[in-house]
């Protein structure tokens, strides 16, 4: 006790020490090493960003004020006047957080707390750099608020008299604090706000590369939906040509459940190896939907004995997954019971909680973790476990999980919630690609028709492209009146597979998040409208707008489905029908697409091109669904389109050509 406390007093004298551990990256460090830090948890390696330009964080880092006192490790930034800071987290509202106090700790996100399912400790600025507090403890973050008494920040002025008055004036500092010994802050250099982003997922280890199949359409089966019933529904789906590629069942899968076993359900599942084989003749993954909560007595809770937490959560026990043998247990127990037979993926479940209804904060684990940080990562260990699982079999998967925290870019995983709020799905699809994550704007069910075609066209336009009816039981065709709309936006889904997977190599590779909020792009703050890849810009309609504003970045651009020129840089009204998604192009681009395909492959591409001619694109391929594309069995090529032919310049990979072909393109719209 009297080390630790020595420890701390000497930690407040000493000044961060700066190392620049990647390039652009600089790691400062004050008091003890805390571990497990974020990278650490997310077993981060780092690679290196591929940014040209020349860049400077605009502060000097001897600026930055770091300090152990009275139990907290501080952390202090400069802010400059009129500077904006984006991120801190899958945020459900707002965009420049500057003037606001953040207490980033998991939990499922609800009105009337600022917890929530992903709070990454990580913000990017307009001045084009970012900051990351590598830390699994809770922090807060104070933006811009909290005067000190060792700072200038405004003058005291009279209350009585002076209508400049001001309570808390804006403090010019980020202070960000955890209880505990130590604090490690990465501070990331542009010279855009997107290089900052990109230094930041490659410093993770790169962004996540789903199998191709998971771009394509996925849906969810009712709780307690039979082998049968769930077969007469995939069978549904393509006796009336909608687009699936995934079936995801729910509880009812497992023997019992909340506990649960992860056994398969004798009653509902008699043959899981037959289900499972009809299910991939048909082209369909299946994924399993998990709480990872363990029935005590059952087969997995004998496999990991002793190796839980002293909680239960709803009865079941918790696996301390930081346990490298409990881990393997479970990776083991995954394989055997799942895997071998064919099961591509999960969704992991309530790992989002507080201690009201997950553990509470003294809860103890056999790995050494407290409760409280325990909640901080849980869902972070599971990504990292099971992204383990299916690479050590040289395949990839891409699940859900509802919660997260920073570092697990590289883990394929999207975030979802059980709130359901339109508005709110499209602020998380913006601001989850700040924090490192990628979101799932699920459709569920809806109360009128226009909801319905409105919220499927932007689950059709996010990471995950998802109908989730394990309430409703909704098929896409439930609402007759608009089933044709629905249709339609599904369909588009699957045609822009090409596209998206050429945009998730982007991620991958370079760190460029698939959705881009306009702050990354042109330092905009709507909240509502976002760049899908490099060419496509998605303008959601709500339910009861019959017109929004659109506004349109540097290009020219062209409405997607007529090719009609919408304008540039400028702000337009636009009044879409029930049918038409506000899916702009960039003009002077060949968007790679699957012409008719009713699964997320295609034997050809169709280039749709739009604006002035010669048209340019970038495609990517690989055999969609191992780990070779890491030591180079792919090809990464530039595209050329004149009005009638389309060539293929071979950039990168060891596929030196397609595999598919290249049709002859469909020129949309002309200037
Ligand atoms: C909820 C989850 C839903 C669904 C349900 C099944 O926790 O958010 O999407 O999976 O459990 O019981």
């Amino acid at each position: 006790m009297t080390t630790l406390f020595a420890a701390l007093i000497l930690a407040a004298v000493i000044p961060p020490k700066w190392d620049e551990v990647a390039k652009g990256v600089w790691r400062g460090r004050i008091g003890a090493h805390d571990s497990p830090t974020l990278t650490e948890a997310a077993e981060a390696v780092p690679r290196s960003a591929s940014i040209k330009a020349k860049s400077q964080v605009p502060f000097d880092l001897k600026q930055v004020k770091m300090d152990v006192a009275s139990e907290y490790a501080r952390v202090e930034l400069p802010l400059a006047k009129g500077e904006k800071i984006f991120g801190l987290g899958l945020q459900m509202k707002g965009s420049d957080r500057r003037g606001g106090v953040y207490h980033l700790q998991v939990d499922h996100y609800a009105e009337g707390h600022d917890r929530l399912h992903a709070p990454t400790p990580f913000y990017v600025s307009s001045r084009g750099y970012a900051v990351f507090f590598n830390t699994t403890r809770p922090i807060n973050v104070y933006v811009g608020v909290g005067n000190r008494t060792d700072r200038n920040d405004a003058p005291a002025r009279d209350r009585n008299t002076d209508p400049k008055w001001d309570a808390q004036p804006d403090s010019g500092h980020v202070e960000a604090s955890v209880q505990g010994p130590g604090i490690e802050v990465l501070v990331f250099e542009g010279p855009t706000a997107m290089d900052a982003v990109r230094r930041y997922v490659m410093y993770c280890g790169g962004g996540a590369m789903p199998p191709q199949w998971a771009l394509g359409f996925w849906h969810r089966t009712p709780s307690l939906a039979t082998a049968k019933q769930v077969e007469d529904e995939a069978g549904e789906f393509d006796r009336r040509g909608f687009p699936l590629d995934v079936i995801g069942l729910e509880p009812g899968w497992q023997s019992t459940s909340y506990p649960g076993t992860m056994e398969w359900d004798p009653g509902r599942f008699p043959n899981p190896d037959k289900f499972l084989k009809g299910q991939s003749a048909m082209g369909v993954h299946v994924n399993l939907w998990e709480n990872p909560y363990v029935k005590p007595g059952s087969k997995l809770a004998e496999a990991l004995q002793p190796g839980f937490g002293s909680h239960t959560v709803w009865l079941g026990l918790v696996p301390d997954i930081n346990l490298p043998r409990v881990a393997k247990a479970e990776r083991d127990f995954h394989a055997a019971e799942h895997l071998d037979k064919g099961v591509s993926g999960y969704k992991i479940d309530e790992v989002d909680g507080f201690d009201n209804w997950l553990w509470p904060d003294h809860a103890t684990f056999p790995s050494g973790l407290s409760g409280i940080r325990m909640r901080q990562i849980y869902g972070v260990l599971w990504q990292r476990e099971l992204t383990r699982l299916f690479e050590e079999r040289n395949e990839r998967t891409f699940g859900l999980v509802r919660g997260s925290n920073g570092a697990a870019t590289r883990f394929p995983f999207a975030i979802y919630s059980d709130t359901y709020d339109h508005r709110q799905y499209v602020t998380a699809l913006t601001s989850s690609s700040l924090a490192g994550v990628l979101w799932c704007a699920e459709i569920r069910s809806a109360s009128t028709d226009e909801e319905w075609v409105r919220r499927m066209q932007s689950a059709c336009l996010s990471p995950i492209a998802q109908l989730n009816a394990w309430d409703s039981g909704k098929k896409p065709w439930s609402y007759p009146a608009v089933e044709k709309e629905v249709k339609e936006a599904m369909l588009l889904r699957e045609s822009l597979v090409p596209y998206l997977y050429t945009t998730f190599w982007q991620y991958a590779s370079e760190g460029t998040p698939p959705v881009r909020p306009m702050c990354l792009v042109d330092g905009g703050e709507e909240t509502d409208q976002y760049l899908l890849g490099d060419d496509l810009l998605v303008a959601p309609m709500f339910v009861g707008e019959t017109s929004r504003k659109v506004r349109l970045p540097a290009g020219k651009w062209y409405d997607y489905q007529t090719g009609k020129y919408v304008g540039s840089q400028q702000t337009v009204e636009i009044s879409p029908k029930l049918a038409e998604i506000p899916l702009f192009v960039r003009g002077g681009r060949a968007i790679p697409t699957f012409a008719g395909a009713t699964r997320a492959q295609g034997e050809a591409y169709l280039p749709r091109c739009y604006g002035d001619g010669p048209w340019a694109g970038q495609i990517y391929e690989d055999d969609g669904k191992s780990v070779a594309y890491r030591s180079g069995a792919y090809g990464f090529f530039d595209l050329t389109s004149g009005a009638d032919k389309v060539s293929q310049k071979h950039l990168a990979g060891s596929r030196r050509e397609l595999a598919r072909k290249l049709l002859p393109p469909l020129i949309v719209g002309k200037a």
